[in-house]
């Protein structure tokens, strides 16, 4: 059984570097898609608290809803709509520092007020996306970006 996270204080940066290789640790040699995505946004969750992140997954041509936590979200989202379907459609990862002013966003939850949307690449294809909410304004920078890439690099597809 896995041991409890180890939840570092300091800066962005000091967090995703205790985090990332203990998400390394707990989905090494688990083939199993959904206990993998699960326990990423655990981990996740547990270190930055924000109010939601979760993954949603390509199925028959729809973003469908995977593994998250935090409030209850939309289930389907199509390609080109709001920020996840638009990071899917464009392939790349979308930073939304005031979700009041992205055209189309699509609002799960009425706290969120900032947004990041991580697309998951393999063979280049978008297989999903992960995306993260806060409450708080502009909370996600170019430093997310590029840790939450890495995270979404380890995620082994069967
Ligand atoms: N805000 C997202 C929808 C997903 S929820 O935030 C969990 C969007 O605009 O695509």
């Amino acid at each position: 059984m896995a041991e409890d996270l180890s939840i570092v204080q300091g800066t962005k940066e000091e967090k995703y570097q205790s985090v990332i290789p203990q998400i390394k640790a707990l989905i090494e040699g688990e083939p199993d898609l959904v206990a993998n995505l699960a326990n990423i946004v655990a981990a996740l969750m547990e270190q930055f608290g924000w109010l939601w992140v979760g993954f949603y997954l390509v199925k028959e041509n729809q973003l469908v809803l995977a593994p998250f936590q935090g409030p209850v979200a939309c289930t389907r989202i199509k390609k080109g709509k709001g920020v996840c379907g638009t990071s899917w459609e464009k392939a790349k990862t979308i930073i939304v520092p005031d979700v009041e002013k992205f055209p189309g966003h699509i609002a799960c939850s009425s706290k969120s007020r900032s947004e990041i949307v991580v697309p998951i690449i393999r063979d280049n294809k978008v297989m999903g996306v992960l995306d993260v909410d806060s409450e708080e304004l502009a909370a996600f920078d170019e430093s997310d970006k590029k840790f939450l890439e890495e995270i979404v690099d380890l995620i082994i597809f069967e």
